[in-house]
């Protein structure tokens, strides 16, 4: 079910000023703000929206939003620039009506912000397709061109739009959009020469130098730095929250999407450097020799390259700039400029130029933009202009500004009457004469063709002889003198001429909005807005395409000796044509207010709001709004809002809704002259009678509510009493169901407790009479038993002494015998007895001793040195005989299981013990490290395989030594080989032989008795090897390598036996000198190996670490 909903649902304040009650200045205001203070910004007074600048991003534009207010009757839903839109896109939809948004407030208070936000609602909600999705991309992509040529910061507003725009946008029948027209007003030429202190120039001139590429900077002879342009201010040249680099990248995009070709883009941006250029031309004076000074051109390079940018020929421009031709007729008279009129010209210049090129980016946009085909558009226009301007100082701009917004004050007027009349009439109403103040008056007074002020502005323009500001002032005084809304302090009323606040220079209209006070300083210079001939000539001239295209009254041949038509000429012309177009057209306003002059949110400045309220002419808007009818609204609605008001009504009306409205307003007892029947519509003359229907409303809802509510909370009563009924219900049958179990629970356990309680007693009363009887039963038993005891201890007792007398007897009778055979065995007994008792008993303790030993025999280990302990003295023979026996046994066992091998390693073993047990304290050591023999295994290594291939014979053994040298005591490792034929020392690195010395050439080898591994092998004297001296070497594997040198030289049965001298100091044969090698007891160093050191010449001296 469709949801109904009204404006006057859930209101902040009134969202219509229409039903504002009662209707004041400061109940506007306060209800402007109330709603403000709440995020409302949008407030009606009838169909037009008020729209405060929020100066901050609301939630109130999504897609959501859209598609709320879609198709949506405008008072159905609160106030906002969508149900505007919406409305007027229907009407243009479905009825066929023309459309206008006219869109109007003060710098900043959000006009461009409204107009772009209906456009892209507009967008939003019409027709889609790739075609119609590229016209709207178009018409919505005009606004960052425009925005970048036509706005700028001003103090009032950082993207002030500084022209008029008026769009029409063009729509097939079906509501999709064919294309579009744009037209500008009066962009504000002067602020391309001079900015006002914190404002800048229009934004493209710092987009351009802050987004163009070095290379597009280069071809323009630009530089990137603002502060070489004298047209550029500098003080508010960055703006906050604006990129211009990024903006210029957009406005680019937007002119391609547009339709600008990529040539068209340049001469844009070739005419926008060539202002900045021209506004860095200088003038200098130049005396000429009839005492008048003439302008020069100060440094050229500027004139220079602006010229080459537009194609000019330099010289051509730079006349220009100091000759003045005025031709009149058949004569052409040359006049030189001085300084400041070289200046006057070239900003002319420049404005000209700028503005023109604004003109063109229009004309250009519009023809990318214009509707297709030639059937008959529905059309909605845009217009976005400047809003009624009072400044301390107001000039011509203004004037023209404050005229326009005259002209659609008037047209307001003039079409929310005609609309409102028309409504009667359509409606059948009769039309009561509505009072109002019609500013048609002031229209004239500015726009008479006689004696209106923009015609005596030009009359005095275009009149021969002096014409200055003051001039045409006078004739002002002259002619308006007697105008009502004309005042002046020279004029003929006297009335003003001792009113102070209106300074002689200047004079004041009463405009609708309020009273402006106009400087006429500069109004006939900016009305005639002058261009030099010779320099539009100029400018014709160039090469450029669109320079020339811009100023086609410079071409020779078509010279106008008429003067051109005059600014304000030209404004008044272009706002008549405006105004008459939108007289065609169904008017919608939305009248924008700026919540104060700081750009904030949430601050809301009341003088500064009424003082927009006052001159937008709002509180007017309400009285002609409110002078017939302030309320009107179609039956069905206000049948479905207030039937509840009626019983008859309520709660269903089945006949058509208009009786049912009379039904109820007869039942509610409105005054009649408070209403009106129309064909659709019920018409209300006063909020006041709304509301009192409001409040009603609200009354009887709150009764409805409590009815409602009542009938409510009696079902709910009702139900819950039923089910807490039945609950009980249930709940009872369980509890006792719970409660007859628990009780028969309890009874069982009872049962059960007296049960056992019965059955203990019985079985202990039982248990009782057993005991009772087992103890008579134990009582006669032990009675018997002691009874049975004391006899049988009678007959022990009896038995006993008897024995004792038997053994008595048999004891002495022994005792008598053996008395008796000892008398008489005596003497054998001495002679044998004696030695056979002996012999017995040592063949008894030798038979126990040797099977002890058989069970207490040591292991077969040959190096286990146990053996059981002798147990007599006289054994020690046998004993320590067996022991030897069962030793030499278990070695002979032990080596009967040696191979081969391993009984060689063992005689190298016994020999080492031969040659060293006991004499030399490494010994103990080597004792359980096996002898390798290879112990760099020689024949594997590939490293050692040269060396290997040259020793012919199987090396018994390799080694690293260390060579002791005899210089410093240091050594040097060597690769120690043995073979059967002699030993050879080599390079450990290379491997390459250092020495040879076959075996028979050996003599002896000295040791010490210490645990060193120091060992000398000293050569037989004369042979050939003993020529470079003994070797002094050390090795880890020293017992070892002796061993095995002492047996391969034992072996050799044609060699001498070789000595092994073991002593702590022996002499060492190095070539020609003999040096005793000394070893002696050190403490540790370097780790626990022994070190040698060089004493003196002739003595080496080892300290060998003392072992613990
Ligand atoms: N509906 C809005 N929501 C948020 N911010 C807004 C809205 N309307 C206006 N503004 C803010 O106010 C600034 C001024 O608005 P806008 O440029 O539309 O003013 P204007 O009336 O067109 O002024 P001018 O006459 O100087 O062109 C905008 O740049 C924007 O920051
Ligand atoms: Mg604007």
């Amino acid at each position: 079910m469709e949801v109904k909903t009204s404006l006057l649902d859930n209101m902040i304040g009134v969202g219509d000023m229409v039903l504002l009650e009662p209707l004041s200045e400061d109940s506007f205001i306060e209800n402007l703000r109330k709603r403000f203070d709440h995020n409302e910004i949008y407030t009606y007074i009838g169909s037009v929206v008020i729209s405060m600048n929020p100066y901050r991003t609301l939630p109130i534009f999504t897609p959501d939003k859209v598609e709320e207010y879609r198709n949506r009757n405008f008072y159905e839903l609160s106030p906002h620039i969508y149900a505007l839109a919406d409305e007027a896109y229907r009407s243009l939809r479905d009825q066929d009506k023309d459309q206008c948004i006219l869109i109007t407030g003060e710098s900043g208070a959000g006009k461009t912000e409204a107009s772009k936000l209906v456009m892209s609602y507009v967008a939003a909600v019409c027709g889609k397709g790739q075609e119609v999705n590229k016209v709207k991309e178009q018409l919505l992509q005009s606004n960052p061109v425009l925005e970048a040529f036509g706005n700028a910061k001003t103090v009032r507003n950082d993207n002030s739009s500084r022209f008029g725009k008026y769009m029409d946008i063009e729509f097939d029948f079906k509501g999709d959009p064919l294309g579009g027209v744009i037209s500008n007003y009066l962009l504000e030429k002067s602020r391309v020469v001079k900015q006002p202190r914190g404002e800048r120039n229009f934004h493209v001139f710092y987009q351009l130098l802050s987004g163009a590429s070095e290379d597009t900077l280069k071809k323009l002879k630009l530089e990137r730095d603002f502060s070489k342009y004298n047209y550029l201010s500098l003080d508010s040249a960055a703006v906050n929250g604006l990129d211009d680099a990024a903006n210029f990248r957009t406005v680019r995009n937007a002119m391609q999407i547009v339709g600008f070709m990529e040539d068209e883009v340049q001469s844009v941006l070739e005419l926008v450097a060539a202002v900045l250029k021209l506004g860095n031309i200088e003038f200098k004076p130049e005396s000429r020799c009839n005492g008048i000074d003439e302008s020069r051109v100060k440094d050229k390079n500027d004139l220079k390259e602006m010229c080459e940018l537009l194609g000019i020929e330099q010289s051509v421009l730079e006349r220009a700039f100091s000759y003045r031709t005025v031709e009149a007729k058949l004569e052409k008279v040359s006049t030189t400029l001085n300084v400041s009129q070289a200046y006057y010209a070239r900003d002319a210049l420049a404005k000209n130029l700028y503005s023109r090129l604004f003109s063109w980016l229009v004309a250009r946009i519009n023809e990318s933009i214009k509707a297709q085909g030639k059937t008959r558009h529905k059309v909605m226009g845009v217009l976005d202009i400047y809003g009624f301007e009072i400044f301390e100082e107001n000039s011509f701009e203004q004037f023209i500004i404050n005229y326009c917004n005259e002209k659609l004050q008037q047209i307001f007027i003039e079409l929310t009457l005609r609309e409102e009349q028309e409504e009667y009439i359509r409606e059948g109403i009769e039309w009561t004469n509505i009072e109002y103040f019609n500013n048609a008056i002031i229209c004239d007074l500015i726009e008479n063709n006689q004696n209106g002020i923009m015609a005596m502005l030009d009359e005095e323009c275009l009149r021969p002889g002096t014409v200055t500001d003051e001039t045409f002032l006078d004739k002002l005084n002259t002619i308006c003198a007697e105008h009502q809304h004309f005042e002046s302090r020279l004029s003929k009323n006297s009335k003003f001429l001792t009113d102070h606040s209106l300074p002689h220079n200047c004079f004041r209209i009463q405009h609708y909005a309020g009273k402006v006070l106009y400087r006429v300083e500069g109004f006939v210079d900016k009305n005639n807005d002058l261009l030099y001939r010779d320099l539009s000539q100029a400018m014709y001239k160039a090469t450029h395409s669109l320079i020339k295209q811009l100023f086609p009254e410079g071409n020779p041949s078509k010279v106008n000796l008429k003067r051109p038509l005059t600014a304000g000429f030209q404004f008044r012309a272009s706002v008549g044509t405006l105004m008459r177009n939108l007289q065609t057209k169904n008017p919608n306003y939305i009248r924008c207010i700026k919540p104060n002059d700081k750009k904030a949110a949430h601050i809301f400045t009341d003088s500064l709001v009424c003082h927009q309220v006052r001159y937008l002419g709002l509180m007017e808007n309400v009285r002609v709004r409110r002078a017939g009818y302030a309320f009107r609204q179609t039956y069905e609605p206000c049948l479905e809002r207030y039937k509840m008001l009626c019983k008859r009504t309520w709660p269903h009306w089945r006949g058509p809704a208009r009786e049912g409205v009379e039904v109820l307003m007869a039942d509610l007892q409105v005054p009649t002259e408070e209403f009106s029947y129309g064909r659709s519509k019920i018409f209300i003359r006063n909020p006041r009678t709304l509301f009192s229907l409001e409040e009603r409303r609200r009354q009887c809802l709150q009764n409805l509510a409590t009815l409602i509510q009542k009938i409510y909370r009696g079902w709910k009563c009702r139900t819950h009493f039923l089910l807490l009924k039945k609950s009980q219900v249930v709940v009872a049958a369980w509890y006792r169901r719970y409660a007859q179990q628990k009780k028969y629970q309890k009874i069982k356990s009872a049962t059960t407790v007296v049960q056992s309680y019965t059955r203990g007693w019985k079985a202990r009363t039982l248990l009782r009479e057993l005991k009772y009887q087992k103890r008579c039963k134990e009582a006669v038993t032990t009675i018997a038993a002691y009874w049975h005891g004391t006899q049988a201890r009678r007959e022990l007792r009896r038995l006993k002494e008897e024995a004792r007398r038997k053994h008595a007897v048999a004891v002495i009778w022994a005792y008598w015998q053996g008395l008796k055979v000892r008398r008489e065995y005596r003497k054998f007994f001495r002679a044998n007895a004696g030695k056979k008792i002996y012999n017995f008993t040592i063949q008894r303790i030798l038979q126990k001793y040797f099977l002890s030993l058989r069970s207490t025999l040591p292991s077969m280990s040959p190096i286990d040195k146990n053996w059981p302990p002798r147990p007599y003295m006289f054994l020690d023979g046998v004993h320590s005989e067996l022991r030897r026996i069962f030793h030499l046994w278990r070695c002979k066992k032990y080596r009967s299981q040696f191979t081969d091998e391993k009984k060689a390693v063992y005689e190298e073993k016994l020999e080492a013990s031969e040659i060293f047990k006991d004499k030399k304290a490494l010994y103990p050591s080597s004792v359980s490290q096996p002898f390798r023999g290879d112990y760099l295994e020689i024949s594997k290594n590939p490293k050692y395989q040269k060396l290997n291939s040259s020793v012919e014979e199987k090396v018994l053994l390799a080694d690293v030594v260390n060579k002791i040298n005899r210089a410093n005591g240091k050594g040097t490792a060597r690769i120690f080989l043995l073979t059967k034929n002699g030993v050879l020392l080599a390079d450990q690195k290379t491997g390459q032989v250092k020495a040879s010395v076959p075996l028979p050439d050996l003599t002896s080898v000295s040791v010490s008795t210490q645990s060193d591994g120091f060992f000398a092998l000293r050569l037989k004297e004369g042979s050939a090897s003993a020529v470079k001296g003994d070797f002094l070497l050390s090795s880890e594997h020293l017992i070892e390598i002796i061993t095995k040198i002492h047996r391969v030289g034992a072996s050799a049965a044609d060699r001498e036996q070789l000595n092994i001298d073991i002593s702590d100091e022996f002499l060492v044969q190095f070539k020609q000198d003999k040096v005793c090698v000394k070893f002696i007891q050190g403490a540790p160093k370097n780790g626990n190996s022994a070190s040698c050191k060089r004493k003196n010449n002739r003595l080496l001296e080892v300290s060998v670490p003392t072992t613990a």
